[in-house]
């Protein structure tokens, strides 16, 4: 019954979908539990680029089950999208490969509208956020005021719902955000359509992924953003509205703590940010600019650049201790390749002293500079490396100097977006 999680360590776009897609080859069933379409997922296979937003990254191999949990808030004319995509590509043929939790809570348009609006409002303050109402649903889930799927087939309680929600939706739009109301009847019709369509997906994930598991199936749940973007452990306020750490797999998936036989946590070989926040070892010369450059570092959900900086092993070492990683996946050290000199950051000064733990207030966050370790570096392309012994010695170096900054073995190290870009070094349902 091994059940293997997959988390990203730093601010998210760490190569999750390249990393799930590789250990899907060996799992029955791919998970994701948290999160929405805020999430952008790289996959690329025979020099095709899949970005998967809500569908699993388990769906590019054939015979794979995907499971969209009950922690996940699914916005169904985004994943309805997806799944005509996914298969006018010739994946999904079976669409019973696909599940969704009745327990997920449904994206409104209304959702959507708070998102941006209150953006707005905040204006240089703003949060960053990717525009996808994800806050909004969190929000009236926590206030018991949420959709879900099993709602949402039922259509006396949606008629009822949807009437409550919009009344009181559309006099917080028009009066406090000074924005357009929303029309009832469309958004009644739009999602009886959606429910028609979606209907036969949904289940029970929780007893259906209990089950897989007790017969012995291999079941891998994928994280979305970073542990850096978790709502208690972040940069709070500048964060996503979900606890994106491991732990979540279990409140996300409906499993027992005690199921988890690994967690894999995604680390760029270096750090990117996308949204506003405190980003210790960001780059803002030109050295960040061609980290931004060579590791073509634009969103894959929102197409925004994304902010770059140094490896920080207190970031890191924070994400060791709270999801409890069992091995690291290096991502991306082939952007690194022509860099004379590279730095890690070992721990911050602020204020005279040495801070070795992330710290939680803002305004010492917002002095914290980094102390940093240099190491030489390479001029190699790494690419085609397949093996340690393929890679320059610095390079090799480099990532043991990770290894021990964070105390964690790498089990995997990505020198490239292929799926065949990758060093394998340990399998994570086996070892
Ligand atoms: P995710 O959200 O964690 O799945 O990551 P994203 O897909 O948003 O962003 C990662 C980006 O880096 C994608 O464009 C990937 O195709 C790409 N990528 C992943 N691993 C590597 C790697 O080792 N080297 C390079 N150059 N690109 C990579
Ligand atoms: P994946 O899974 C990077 C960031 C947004 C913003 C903050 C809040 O691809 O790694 P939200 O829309 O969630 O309320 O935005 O979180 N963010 C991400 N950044 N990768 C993601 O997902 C992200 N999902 C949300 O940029 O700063
Ligand atoms: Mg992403």
């Amino acid at each position: 019954m091994p059940a293997v999680v997959v988390v990203g360590v730093q601010w998210g776009d760490e190569g999750k979908g390249k990393v799930v897609d590789i250990l899907a080859e060996h799992a029955d069933v791919v998970v994701r539990y948290q999160g929405g379409n805020n999430a952008g997922h790289t996959v690329v296979v025979d020099n095709q680029k899949t970005v998967l937003h809500l569908v699993p990254s388990g769906v590019l191999h054939r015979g794979t089950v995907c499971v969209i949990g009950n922690g996940v808030v699914v916005d169904p004319e985004v994943l309805i999208q997806e799944i005509d995509q996914l298969r006018e590509r010739g994946y999904l043929e079976d669409e019973s490969f696909l599940k969704i939790s009745d327990r997920a809570h449904l994206i409104m348009p209304y959702h959507r509208a708070i998102d941006r609006a209150r953006e707005r409002l905040r204006g240089e303050g703003l949060i960053g956020t990717t525009g996808r109402g994800i806050g909004p649903t969190y929000e009236d889930k926590m206030a018991r005021i949420g959709i879900r799927f099993a709602d949402l087939l039922d259509e006396r309680i949606f008629t009822e719902a949807l009437r409550r929600a919009i009344d009181e939706k559309n006099a917080y739009l028009q009066a406090i955000l000074k924005e357009q109301v929303i029309d009832y009847a469309r958004v009644y019709d739009d999602y009886r359509r959606y429910a028609a369509r979606l209907a036969p997906l949904v289940i029970d994930t929780g007893i259906y992924l209990d089950r897989a598991l007790a017969a012995g199936r291999r079941v891998l749940f994928e994280g979305g953003q970073g542990t850096m973007l978790d709502v208690d452990h972040g940069t709070y306020p500048y964060v996503t509205s979900s606890n994106t750490i491991a732990g979540a797999a279990c409140s996300g998936a409906g499993i027992a703590p005690n199921r988890i036989t690994a967690v894999v946590g995604i680390t760029k070989a270096y750090t990117t940010r996308v949204g506003s926040g405190p980003f210790p070892t960001e780059l803002l010369d030109d050295l960040g600019r061609k980290l931004q450059h060579d590791g073509e570092e634009f969103g894959a959900t929102t197409g925004r650049p994304r902010r770059c900086g140094w490896f920080d092993a207190v970031v890191a070492r924070q994400a060791v201790r709270l999801n409890g990683l069992s091995g690291l996946a290096i991502t991306k050290l082939d952007v690194l390749t022509g860099l004379k000199k590279l730095r890690v950051c070992v721990a911050y000064e602020c204020g005279g002293r040495r801070l070795e733990e992330f710290p939680a207030g803002l305004s010492v966050l917002n002095q914290a500079r980094p102390i940093y370790e240099e190491l030489p570096g390479w001029d190699e392309p790494l690419s085609r490396a397949r093996s340690l012994e393929d890679l320059p010695e610095n390079a090799r170096r480099y990532i043991t100097c990770l290894e021990e900054l964070t105390a964690t073995r790498s089990v995997m190290v990505s020198v490239g977006a292929r799926r065949e870009d990758t060093i394998i070094l340990a399998n994570a349902f086996t070892a």
